[in-house]
């Protein structure tokens, strides 16, 4: 059975040594912080939660197109992991949640229950890109991440990537465009 607690990653395809392919889900843990690129480089943080595996395999597949993007430092991280320093550390964000109940992940929700005060103010037009797995919907979920990350003033700088049912090869190629697209506009300064 896919253990999601078992995982967790992060990582620069420059620092895990070139050619290699990014973190698998035999990925060890990690608990760095931002900083190993030094310098001006911008931080882009994944952040998601996955029961299942799916949300899982999306978020891995953003992480892949973001790590395409040697001059920007990406971090994938699970929510319930993710805290206020790491959200001030970041220079934009990818928010991944499979759709509950009509809603996102307890896990995503605890997360901005956990950073929405201690970072207000503080995000003011940052980008931020989100991808949802979900069976048949996913509407309700989206709509209210983007009510409370309008709060939070961030900027959506892409199309939101929804995958109803099984994830096909198309659906990864979306997770991996999307992770490319705002890694590539934050290190030309788009976003
Ligand atoms: C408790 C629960 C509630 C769910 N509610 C919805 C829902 O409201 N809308 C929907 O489209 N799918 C719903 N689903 C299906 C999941 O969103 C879907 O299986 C998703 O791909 C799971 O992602 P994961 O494998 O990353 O956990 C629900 C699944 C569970 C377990």
């Amino acid at each position: 059975m896919f253990d999601v607690e078992a995982f967790h990653s992060w990582g620069v395809r420059d620092i895990e040594s070139r050619g290699n392919p990014p973190p698998t889900l035999e990925a060890p843990r990690a608990t760095g912080v931002f900083g190993i690129l030094g310098g001006n480089v911008k931080r882009l943080l994944i952040v998601y939660h996955s029961q299942g595996g799916k949300t899982q395999r999306m978020a891995d597949a953003v992480h892949r197109g973001a790590c395409e993007e040697t001059s920007v430092e990406t971090r994938l991280q699970r929510a319930f992991d993710t805290s206020v320093h790491d959200v001030l550390d970041a220079d934009g964000y990818v928010l991944g949640t499979p759709e509950n109940f009509g809603y996102m992940s307890g896990a995503l929700k605890d997360f901005f229950d956990r950073t929405y005060y201690p970072t207000e103010g503080k995000l003011s037009a940052r980008p931020y890109a989100v991808f949802i797995g979900c069976s048949n919907d996913g509407s309700g979920a989206l709509r209210n991440i983007e009510r409370i990350v309008k709060g939070m003033q961030l900027r959506l700088v892409a199309e939101p990537v929804i995958v109803r049912g099984e994830m096909t090869p198309e659906d990864e190629g979306r997770c991996l465009e999307l992770g490319q697209a705002i890694a590539a506009g934050m290190d030309l300064g788009i976003f």
